[in-house]
Order: C-alpha cells, then structure tokens, then sequence
C-alpha cells in the first residue's frame, strides 16, 4: 500500500465550471470502474471547457499512464503543473518517476496537501497498517548514542523536524524539557498541538524552520519519517549542525535502496543510499554517532528498507 493509495479523498481542485466539474466526476467513476478510454474522453470534454482544469489533467495523466501511454502522460501531467504552478496534485513527482525530468525537491503544496487530507487517519494508518515504529526506532538509537559517550539520555531543547501529529514527542516526552515541532502542514500541527507535548509549534519548511532558529540553541533535532520527504539532505543538516550545541544530536530515518545517491519510489517518497547519507552528514560537518539498517513501517506487509541515523555536532 502507498502513500497515495492511504490518502483519504483524491485531491480534487474545481476548475470553476460547474460543467466541467460533473465530467470529472463521471470520468472519476468510469476510471474507478476500470473503463479508461472512456474516462480519458470525458476529461477531455471537461479539460475543453476548463483548459486551466489542473485535476482534469493530473488525472487524465494517471489513465494515460495506466493505459501505458507515456508520452501522452508526461503530456498531460506538464499540463496538470502549468494549470497550477504550486503543483498541489504533485505531477512533478510523476514525472520524475516517468523518467521525464530529474529528480528534484519535492513541491512544498503538494506535501501540505497530502498531509492536510491524511491528518485525521494518519496515526490509525501509519502505526496500525503499516507498522510504523519510527519514533521508537530513533528513542532506541538517541539512548544507544548517549549511552556511548556516557551522557544521560536528557535534553532541554528539542526540535522535531515534520512533526506531524506528534509521535515523536511521544516517544521523548520524558527525556526533553521543551520541545518545538515543525511541519508544512496545518491540520498535522492542529493535532500536534491537540497533544500537549509541545511548547512551540510552527507551519514551516523544515529548513525555514531551523533558520529561524537560534544558533547552538538546541541539543537535540530529530526527523521521524520526514527525510523521506527530502531529496537533497546536505542543507537541512548543515543547518542542523548550526542550531545544535556543541554535543548535541540529530536523529533521523531514511528510507534507502542498494545503491548510492537518491531515487524516488513508487510511494512517492526518496530513498537514500547509505553513502550519500554517509556523505551528507560529513558536508555537513557532522559526525556520524550510529547508522543502522532497520525499517520504520511495512508496506503491503513487507519492511521498507530503511536507515536509522544519529549525527553529532562535535
Ligand atoms: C510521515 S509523516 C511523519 C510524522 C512524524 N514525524 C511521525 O513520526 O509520526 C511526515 C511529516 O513530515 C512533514 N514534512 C514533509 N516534508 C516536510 C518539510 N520539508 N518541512 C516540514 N515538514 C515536512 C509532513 O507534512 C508530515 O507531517
């Protein structure tokens, strides 16, 4: 099962025609019901009257693509991104996937989106279906790396990077003093906050996050399954290694594949290979405490391939 499929509702954009708006929905049935080339029909009667329809477009990629016409998707889904820039539906995600473009940051809108729809079943999803025991993952390896240098597992200021609705906070509520979360999305902090664990909340971009926040001014950063939202890891732990004091720790997970560099999978997600994150972390100046193989969740049963990191500012 992935990400998309876990979504709750499609996101759907009105085009503003109220026309338009009903073919999308017919074809919606139509390409649930399995009759493609009919639903691909009725979205280009819709995209006529609304050629700015981006859902229209993003969808009519999907049935391209399923229907194994992969110009005509890589058309469709530049089509979708033209109709909204902020790319909500993340047709740029298809079209590194396709193959058509390089991989790149993922569109903050589309992150936000998907994480406003998913916020109210994200917890019965994440830790019932898929197993997700990422929190848990990184308290183990935080304790292992104290533990290592003879320090007590206790930290006065934390920061939890894609904090979503505060798992992680759970994980750490007796170890920190004051903990901040960080997330792109509304609803995700909305239930963060519900939790009473955290003294500061923000909607922002991990990285905007962390410039905002005070040099040495943190001793621990954590990012629970959140990475995995992030191609490029040098900037967000160069930054990390800014905020954090002397001594201080980041704890993240990534999901990771054999070989080295990123790709991005069919959930829609990076993986990182071990060396690129071996090297990330030494760009960044820092140094690497613990990397162990182990996985945050399961997807159709089976363990993702996964990483567990903790980095030290020495
Ligand atoms: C799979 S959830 C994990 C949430 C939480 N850390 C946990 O362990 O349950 C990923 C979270 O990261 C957030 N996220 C993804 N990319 C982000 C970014 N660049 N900046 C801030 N938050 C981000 C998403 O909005 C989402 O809430």
């Amino acid at each position: 099962m992935t990400n998309v499929e876990l979504m709750p509702a499609r996101l759907f954009l009105s085009s503003g025609d109220l026309v338009a708006d009903r073919r999308f929905e017919f074809a919606r049935d139509l390409q649930l019901k399995g009759d493609l080339a009919a639903a691909a029909d009725l979205l280009l009667q819709a995209i006529e009257l609304a050629p700015r329809f981006a859902s229209a477009w993003f969808t009519l990629g999907q049935i391209r693509e399923q229907l194994g016409e992969r110009d005509a998707a890589i058309a469709a889904f530049r089509e979708a991104r033209i109709a909204d820039p902020d790319d909500r539906h993340g047709a740029s995600l298809r079209l590194m996937l396709l193959g058509a473009e390089q991989l790149s940051a993922m569109p903050p809108a589309y992150v936000r989106a998907l994480f406003d729809q998913y916020a109210t079943k994200f917890e019965s999803a994440l830790v019932d279906d898929l197993g997700y025991r990422g929190p848990a993952l990184l308290f183990k390896a935080v304790l292992a790396a104290r533990h290592a240098v003879r320090k007590p597992a206790f930290f006065r200021r934390a920061i939890d990077l894609g904090c979503g609705t505060g798992l992680a906070a759970t994980a750490f509520a007796r170890e920190v003093d004051h903990f901040i979360g960080v997330d792109l999305s509304p609803r995700m902090i909305e239930k963060a906050r519900a939790t009473g664990l955290y003294a500061e909340l923000e909607v922002n971009d991990m990285l905007e996050g962390l410039r905002g926040s005070r040099e040495a001014g943190a001793d621990l950063i954590l990012a629970a399954d959140a990475m995995v939202y992030v191609a490029d890891l040098v900037p967000v732990l160069k930054e990390a290694r800014r905020v954090l004091a002397t001594g201080g720790l980041l704890a993240f997970t990534v999901e990771t594949h054999n070989g080295d560099g990123v790709t991005i999978g069919a959930g829609l997600r990076y993986a990182h290979g071990t060396p690129h994150v071996r090297a990330s972390i030494e760009a960044a100046g820092l140094s690497l405490s613990q990397l162990e193989v182990l996985s945050a969740r399961n997807e159709d049963n089976v363990p993702v391939p996964g990483l567990v990191v903790v980095a030290a500012k020495s």
